[in-house]
Protein backbone atom coordinates (compact mmCIF):
# COMPACT_ATOMS: atom_id res chain seq x y z
CA UNK A 1 0.00 0.00 0.00
CA UNK A 2 0.89 3.47 -0.48
CA UNK A 3 2.09 5.74 -2.81
CA UNK A 4 5.00 5.13 -5.27
CA UNK A 5 5.27 8.55 -6.59
CA UNK A 6 8.72 9.81 -4.95
CA UNK A 7 11.41 12.33 -5.66
CA UNK A 8 14.71 12.80 -5.22
CA UNK A 9 14.88 13.65 -1.54
CA UNK A 10 13.33 10.42 0.25
CA UNK A 11 9.97 12.15 0.27
CA UNK A 12 6.69 9.97 -1.24
CA UNK A 13 4.05 11.81 -2.48
CA UNK A 14 0.17 10.63 -1.34
CA UNK A 15 -1.65 13.41 -1.89
CA UNK A 16 -2.90 15.68 -4.57
CA UNK A 17 -3.96 19.31 -4.28
CA UNK A 18 -6.13 19.66 -7.05
CA UNK A 19 -7.54 23.41 -8.01
CA UNK A 20 -10.54 23.86 -9.63
CA UNK A 21 -10.54 27.50 -10.20
CA UNK A 22 -8.59 30.98 -9.19
CA UNK A 23 -11.78 33.09 -8.92
CA UNK A 24 -12.35 33.71 -5.41
CA UNK A 25 -15.33 35.86 -4.00
CA UNK A 26 -13.69 36.89 -0.88
CA UNK A 27 -11.05 39.98 -0.32
CA UNK A 28 -8.51 38.59 2.12
CA UNK A 29 -5.70 40.65 2.90
CA UNK A 30 -2.76 38.48 3.10
CA UNK A 31 -4.42 37.05 -0.55
CA UNK A 32 -6.54 38.87 -2.72
CA UNK A 33 -6.88 42.46 -0.92
CA UNK A 34 -8.39 44.31 -3.96
CA UNK A 35 -10.62 41.16 -4.86
CA UNK A 36 -10.21 38.92 -7.71
CA UNK A 37 -8.78 40.42 -11.19
CA UNK A 38 -9.17 38.04 -14.28
CA UNK A 39 -5.56 38.01 -16.11
CA UNK A 40 -5.50 38.74 -19.28
CA UNK A 41 -5.20 35.48 -21.91
CA UNK A 42 -6.71 33.45 -18.81
CA UNK A 43 -7.20 30.07 -19.88
CA UNK A 44 -10.39 28.08 -19.40
CA UNK A 45 -10.23 25.90 -16.60
CA UNK A 46 -10.02 22.18 -16.63
CA UNK A 47 -13.13 20.71 -18.02
CA UNK A 48 -14.47 17.25 -15.37
CA UNK A 49 -13.40 15.16 -18.14
CA UNK A 50 -9.49 16.60 -18.06
CA UNK A 51 -10.00 16.67 -14.45
CA UNK A 52 -10.76 12.97 -14.23
CA UNK A 53 -7.89 11.83 -16.72
CA UNK A 54 -5.87 13.57 -14.53
CA UNK A 55 -6.39 12.48 -10.99
CA UNK A 56 -6.62 8.70 -12.72
CA UNK A 57 -2.80 8.91 -13.66
CA UNK A 58 -2.02 9.73 -10.70
CA UNK A 59 -3.82 7.25 -9.05
CA UNK A 60 -2.32 5.00 -10.78
CA UNK A 61 1.06 6.19 -9.16
CA UNK A 62 -0.84 5.19 -5.57
CA UNK A 63 -2.05 8.78 -4.60
CA UNK A 64 -4.54 8.08 -2.47
CA UNK A 65 -5.58 11.41 -1.29
CA UNK A 66 -7.12 14.25 -2.87
CA UNK A 67 -7.85 18.14 -1.78
CA UNK A 68 -10.48 20.49 -4.03
CA UNK A 69 -9.48 24.01 -3.18
CA UNK A 70 -9.15 26.91 -5.19
CA UNK A 71 -9.64 30.01 -5.03
CA UNK A 72 -12.67 28.73 -3.39
CA UNK A 73 -13.94 25.74 -5.35
CA UNK A 74 -17.32 25.68 -4.72
CA UNK A 75 -18.01 29.25 -6.98
CA UNK A 76 -17.35 26.28 -10.24
CA UNK A 77 -20.99 25.54 -11.19
CA UNK A 78 -20.09 21.82 -11.89
CA UNK A 79 -18.64 21.80 -8.24
CA UNK A 80 -20.69 18.67 -6.78
CA UNK A 81 -20.19 16.95 -10.52
CA UNK A 82 -16.32 17.04 -10.49
CA UNK A 83 -16.44 16.01 -6.89
CA UNK A 84 -18.63 13.09 -7.18
CA UNK A 85 -16.10 11.80 -10.29
CA UNK A 86 -13.26 12.40 -8.25
CA UNK A 87 -14.63 10.33 -5.69
CA UNK A 88 -15.07 7.59 -7.64
CA UNK A 89 -12.07 7.11 -9.32
CA UNK A 90 -10.24 3.94 -8.78
CA UNK A 91 -7.90 4.16 -5.72
CA UNK A 92 -9.30 7.39 -4.23
CA UNK A 93 -9.97 6.96 -0.91
CA UNK A 94 -10.57 10.37 0.37
CA UNK A 95 -11.42 13.47 -1.21
CA UNK A 96 -11.22 16.82 0.75
CA UNK A 97 -11.83 20.24 0.46
CA UNK A 98 -11.10 23.52 1.26
CA UNK A 99 -13.77 26.32 0.88
CA UNK A 100 -14.25 30.37 2.86
CA UNK A 101 -17.67 28.81 3.93
CA UNK A 102 -19.73 31.00 1.82
CA UNK A 103 -22.08 28.48 0.43
CA UNK A 104 -21.62 26.17 3.23
CA UNK A 105 -24.44 25.96 5.24
CA UNK A 106 -26.94 25.47 2.21
CA UNK A 107 -24.73 22.59 0.53
CA UNK A 108 -22.78 20.87 3.19
CA UNK A 109 -24.99 17.91 3.00
CA UNK A 110 -25.01 17.57 -0.90
CA UNK A 111 -20.87 17.85 -1.01
CA UNK A 112 -20.86 15.31 1.77
CA UNK A 113 -23.45 13.08 -0.43
CA UNK A 114 -20.86 13.54 -3.56
CA UNK A 115 -18.18 11.77 -1.59
CA UNK A 116 -16.44 14.51 0.23
CA UNK A 117 -15.30 13.25 3.64
CA UNK A 118 -13.31 16.07 5.23
CA UNK A 119 -13.39 20.44 4.90
CA UNK A 120 -11.16 23.07 5.95
CA UNK A 121 -12.55 26.25 6.58
CA UNK A 122 -11.40 29.54 6.52
CA UNK A 123 -11.79 31.56 9.94
CA UNK A 124 -9.31 34.21 10.60
CA UNK A 125 -11.18 35.52 13.51
CA UNK A 126 -14.06 35.27 15.60
CA UNK A 127 -15.09 39.08 16.22
CA UNK A 128 -17.48 39.48 13.58
CA UNK A 129 -15.96 43.62 12.48
CA UNK A 130 -12.22 41.58 12.60
CA UNK A 131 -13.68 38.83 10.29
CA UNK A 132 -14.83 41.43 7.77
CA UNK A 133 -11.99 43.85 7.73
CA UNK A 134 -10.05 41.13 6.75
CA UNK A 135 -12.52 38.92 4.03
CA UNK A 136 -14.28 41.84 3.09
CA UNK A 137 -17.39 40.46 3.73
CA UNK A 138 -19.40 40.86 6.99
CA UNK A 139 -20.52 36.80 6.86
CA UNK A 140 -18.93 35.21 10.41
CA UNK A 141 -22.15 34.05 11.57
CA UNK A 142 -22.83 32.27 7.80
CA UNK A 143 -19.52 31.03 7.92
CA UNK A 144 -20.09 29.70 11.26
CA UNK A 145 -23.34 28.26 10.68
CA UNK A 146 -22.11 26.39 7.63
CA UNK A 147 -19.50 25.10 10.02
CA UNK A 148 -22.36 23.95 11.90
CA UNK A 149 -24.04 21.94 9.02
CA UNK A 150 -20.51 20.18 7.90
CA UNK A 151 -20.35 18.85 11.34
CA UNK A 152 -23.93 18.00 10.89
CA UNK A 153 -23.48 16.69 7.37
CA UNK A 154 -21.08 14.10 9.13
CA UNK A 155 -17.85 15.64 7.48
CA UNK A 156 -14.71 14.87 9.67
CA UNK A 157 -12.36 16.23 10.28
CA UNK A 158 -13.88 19.56 10.28
CA UNK A 159 -11.02 21.72 10.16
CA UNK A 160 -10.69 26.25 10.83
CA UNK A 161 -7.83 27.60 9.27
CA UNK A 162 -6.31 30.95 11.20
CA UNK A 163 -3.72 32.80 9.26
CA UNK A 164 -1.53 34.50 12.11
CA UNK A 165 -1.38 37.89 11.72
CA UNK A 166 0.43 40.17 14.10
CA UNK A 167 -1.84 43.48 15.46
CA UNK A 168 -5.41 41.91 13.36
CA UNK A 169 -5.86 38.57 15.37
CA UNK A 170 -2.58 37.64 17.81
CA UNK A 171 -5.05 38.43 20.39
CA UNK A 172 -7.35 36.15 19.76
CA UNK A 173 -5.21 32.71 19.82
CA UNK A 174 -6.43 31.56 23.09
CA UNK A 175 -10.04 32.72 21.94
CA UNK A 176 -9.80 30.10 18.96
CA UNK A 177 -8.26 28.18 21.08
CA UNK A 178 -11.12 27.90 23.44
CA UNK A 179 -13.70 27.65 20.78
CA UNK A 180 -12.59 24.74 18.74
CA UNK A 181 -12.03 22.52 21.62
CA UNK A 182 -15.64 23.46 22.92
CA UNK A 183 -17.11 22.68 19.21
CA UNK A 184 -15.16 19.53 19.00
CA UNK A 185 -13.19 20.70 15.95
CA UNK A 186 -9.41 21.02 14.58
CA UNK A 187 -7.90 24.01 14.08
CA UNK A 188 -5.10 25.25 12.03
CA UNK A 189 -2.63 28.14 12.59
CA UNK A 190 -0.74 29.11 8.93
CA UNK A 191 1.99 31.33 9.01
CA UNK A 192 1.31 34.20 6.24
CA UNK A 193 3.57 33.25 3.69
CA UNK A 194 5.13 35.83 1.39
CA UNK A 195 3.48 35.88 -2.17
CA UNK A 196 4.79 37.83 -5.56
CA UNK A 197 1.64 40.34 -4.63
CA UNK A 198 1.46 40.96 -0.60
CA UNK A 199 5.31 41.57 0.39
CA UNK A 200 4.16 44.68 2.42
CA UNK A 201 1.39 42.96 3.95
CA UNK A 202 3.93 40.06 4.43
CA UNK A 203 6.78 42.22 6.14
CA UNK A 204 4.13 44.14 8.58
CA UNK A 205 2.06 41.46 9.61
CA UNK A 206 4.06 37.76 9.68
CA UNK A 207 4.13 36.17 12.53
CA UNK A 208 6.23 33.20 13.40
CA UNK A 209 4.22 30.09 14.50
CA UNK A 210 6.17 29.41 17.10
CA UNK A 211 4.04 32.30 18.87
CA UNK A 212 1.14 29.84 19.64
CA UNK A 213 2.86 27.38 21.20
CA UNK A 214 2.97 28.95 24.72
CA UNK A 215 -1.23 30.24 24.38
CA UNK A 216 -1.43 26.22 23.16
CA UNK A 217 0.88 24.61 26.35
CA UNK A 218 -0.81 27.03 28.70
CA UNK A 219 -4.13 25.53 27.59
CA UNK A 220 -3.10 22.33 28.19
CA UNK A 221 -2.14 21.41 24.39
CA UNK A 222 0.89 19.08 23.92
CA UNK A 223 2.61 17.92 20.98
CA UNK A 224 2.03 14.74 19.24
CA UNK A 225 4.16 12.24 17.29
CA UNK A 226 4.16 12.65 13.72
CA UNK A 227 1.89 9.79 12.38
CA UNK A 228 3.31 8.18 9.22
CA UNK A 229 2.63 9.73 6.06
CA UNK A 230 1.67 13.34 7.35
CA UNK A 231 2.46 16.39 5.83
CA UNK A 232 4.59 19.34 6.83
CA UNK A 233 1.81 20.68 9.75
CA UNK A 234 3.17 20.38 13.32
CA UNK A 235 0.37 19.05 15.60
CA UNK A 236 -1.28 19.41 19.29
CA UNK A 237 -3.55 17.29 20.95
CA UNK A 238 -5.35 17.45 24.27
CA UNK A 239 -6.97 14.96 26.75
CA UNK A 240 -10.20 16.75 26.80
CA UNK A 241 -10.72 17.73 22.56
CA UNK A 242 -11.01 15.31 20.00
CA UNK A 243 -9.96 17.88 17.30
CA UNK A 244 -6.31 18.65 16.71
CA UNK A 245 -4.80 21.88 16.80
CA UNK A 246 -1.65 21.86 13.44
CA UNK A 247 0.25 24.90 12.83
CA UNK A 248 1.79 25.47 9.46
CA UNK A 249 5.19 27.36 9.71
CA UNK A 250 7.02 27.29 6.66
CA UNK A 251 9.39 29.46 7.79
CA UNK A 252 10.74 26.92 10.04
CA UNK A 253 13.89 25.15 9.65
CA UNK A 254 13.22 21.49 7.80
CA UNK A 255 9.31 22.01 7.03
CA UNK A 256 9.41 20.69 3.46
CA UNK A 257 11.62 17.20 5.01
CA UNK A 258 8.10 15.98 5.14
CA UNK A 259 6.24 17.50 2.03
CA UNK A 260 4.04 14.68 0.89
CA UNK A 261 2.02 16.96 -1.45
CA UNK A 262 1.87 17.94 -5.65
CA UNK A 263 -0.56 20.43 -6.83
CA UNK A 264 -2.30 21.03 -10.11
CA UNK A 265 -3.43 24.16 -10.93
CA UNK A 266 -7.09 24.85 -12.37
CA UNK A 267 -5.57 25.10 -15.92
CA UNK A 268 -3.44 22.00 -15.19
CA UNK A 269 -0.26 23.37 -14.76
CA UNK A 270 1.63 20.54 -12.54
CA UNK A 271 3.38 22.14 -9.29
CA UNK A 272 5.71 20.16 -7.71
CA UNK A 273 5.83 23.17 -5.08
CA UNK A 274 3.98 26.16 -3.51
CA UNK A 275 6.96 28.39 -4.62
CA UNK A 276 8.82 26.92 -7.19
CA UNK A 277 8.69 28.06 -11.17
CA UNK A 278 5.53 28.70 -13.03
CA UNK A 279 4.67 25.13 -13.61
CA UNK A 280 4.34 22.73 -15.61
CA UNK A 281 1.32 22.45 -18.55
CA UNK A 282 0.29 18.87 -17.93
CA UNK A 283 -3.27 19.98 -20.16
CA UNK A 284 -2.05 18.70 -23.58
CA UNK A 285 -1.89 15.09 -21.80
CA UNK A 286 -5.62 15.43 -20.54
CA UNK A 287 -6.92 15.18 -23.73
CA UNK A 288 -7.73 11.12 -24.69
CA UNK A 289 -8.26 8.37 -22.21
CA UNK A 290 -5.27 6.56 -24.72
CA UNK A 291 -2.81 9.34 -23.08
CA UNK A 292 -2.70 7.93 -20.00
CA UNK A 293 0.57 5.77 -20.10
CA UNK A 294 2.17 9.14 -21.62
CA UNK A 295 0.85 11.16 -18.78
CA UNK A 296 1.96 8.50 -15.52
CA UNK A 297 5.50 8.56 -16.92
CA UNK A 298 5.53 12.17 -17.23
CA UNK A 299 4.47 12.60 -13.90
CA UNK A 300 7.07 10.21 -12.48
CA UNK A 301 9.70 12.23 -14.33
CA UNK A 302 8.79 15.44 -13.39
CA UNK A 303 8.32 14.69 -9.60
CA UNK A 304 11.83 13.14 -9.47
CA UNK A 305 12.81 16.82 -10.22
CA UNK A 306 11.02 18.02 -7.16
CA UNK A 307 13.43 20.60 -5.01
CA UNK A 308 14.31 19.99 -1.72
CA UNK A 309 12.71 23.08 -0.37
CA UNK A 310 10.74 26.39 -1.15
CA UNK A 311 12.34 29.51 -2.11
CA UNK A 312 11.05 31.58 0.69
CA UNK A 313 14.42 30.61 2.93
CA UNK A 314 15.93 32.59 -0.23
CA UNK A 315 13.44 35.46 0.13
CA UNK A 316 11.51 35.01 -3.07
CA UNK A 317 8.16 33.81 -3.11
CA UNK A 318 9.07 31.91 -6.82
CA UNK A 319 6.30 32.86 -9.69
CA UNK A 320 3.95 32.95 -7.22
CA UNK A 321 1.21 35.93 -7.44
CA UNK A 322 -0.57 34.67 -4.72
CA UNK A 323 -2.26 31.33 -3.23
CA UNK A 324 -5.50 31.55 -5.17
CA UNK A 325 -3.25 31.16 -8.41
CA UNK A 326 -2.17 27.86 -7.62
CA UNK A 327 -4.55 26.32 -5.07
CA UNK A 328 -2.30 27.21 -1.61
P1 LIG B 1 -4.46 18.69 5.23
O1 LIG B 1 -3.05 18.44 5.64
O2 LIG B 1 -4.89 17.97 4.03
O3 LIG B 1 -5.47 18.58 6.31
O4 LIG B 1 -4.62 20.16 4.80
P2 LIG B 1 -3.88 21.51 4.80
O5 LIG B 1 -3.96 22.15 6.12
O6 LIG B 1 -2.55 21.37 4.17
O7 LIG B 1 -4.85 22.23 3.78
P3 LIG B 1 -5.47 23.64 3.56
O8 LIG B 1 -5.94 23.66 2.15
O9 LIG B 1 -6.49 23.94 4.58
O10 LIG B 1 -4.25 24.59 3.70
C1 LIG B 1 -3.99 25.32 4.84
C2 LIG B 1 -2.81 26.24 4.60
O11 LIG B 1 -1.64 25.49 4.58
C3 LIG B 1 -2.84 27.01 3.30
O12 LIG B 1 -2.40 28.31 3.56
C4 LIG B 1 -1.84 26.28 2.46
O13 LIG B 1 -1.25 27.11 1.50
C5 LIG B 1 -0.85 25.87 3.49
N1 LIG B 1 -0.13 24.70 3.04
C6 LIG B 1 -0.64 23.47 2.83
N2 LIG B 1 0.32 22.66 2.37
C7 LIG B 1 1.45 23.40 2.29
C8 LIG B 1 2.77 23.14 1.85
O14 LIG B 1 3.11 22.05 1.47
N3 LIG B 1 3.65 24.17 1.87
C9 LIG B 1 3.31 25.38 2.29
N4 LIG B 1 4.27 26.30 2.29
N5 LIG B 1 2.08 25.68 2.71
C10 LIG B 1 1.16 24.71 2.70
N1 LIG C 1 -0.28 32.98 3.59
C1 LIG C 1 -0.86 32.07 4.40
N2 LIG C 1 -2.06 31.52 4.17
C2 LIG C 1 -2.71 31.93 3.09
N3 LIG C 1 -3.91 31.56 2.61
C3 LIG C 1 -4.11 32.22 1.45
N4 LIG C 1 -3.06 33.03 1.18
C4 LIG C 1 -2.18 32.87 2.20
C5 LIG C 1 -0.90 33.42 2.48
N5 LIG C 1 -0.30 34.31 1.68
C6 LIG C 1 -4.81 30.61 3.28
C7 LIG C 1 -6.26 30.95 3.35
C8 LIG C 1 -6.92 29.59 3.48
C9 LIG C 1 -5.89 28.63 2.99
C10 LIG C 1 -6.33 27.73 1.91
O1 LIG C 1 -4.82 29.41 2.55
O2 LIG C 1 -6.58 31.72 4.45
O3 LIG C 1 -7.25 29.27 4.80
FE1 LIG D 1 6.33 21.09 -0.04
FE2 LIG D 1 6.95 23.33 -1.28
FE3 LIG D 1 5.20 23.27 0.76
FE4 LIG D 1 7.82 22.91 1.14
S1 LIG D 1 6.73 24.74 0.46
S2 LIG D 1 6.21 21.76 2.09
S3 LIG D 1 8.35 21.72 -0.68
S4 LIG D 1 4.99 22.37 -1.28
Amino acid sequence: PGSTLHDGHGRRFEYLRLSLTDVCNFRCTYCLPNGYRKPANRPSELSPDEIVRAVSAFARLGLWKVRLTGGEPTLRAEFTEIARRVAAVPGIRRVAMTTNGYRLAAHAAEWRAAGVSAINVSVDSLDPARFAAITGHDRLAEVLAGVDAARAAGFDPVKLNAVLMRGINDDELAGMIAFVQAHDLSLRFIEVMRTNDNPAFFADRHLAGQSVIAALEAAGWSRLARAPGAGPAVEYGHPGARGRIGIIAPYAQDFCATCNRLRLSADGRFHLCLFGDGGIDLRPLLQHDDQQDELVARIVALTATKAPTHRLHQGNSGATPHLASIGG
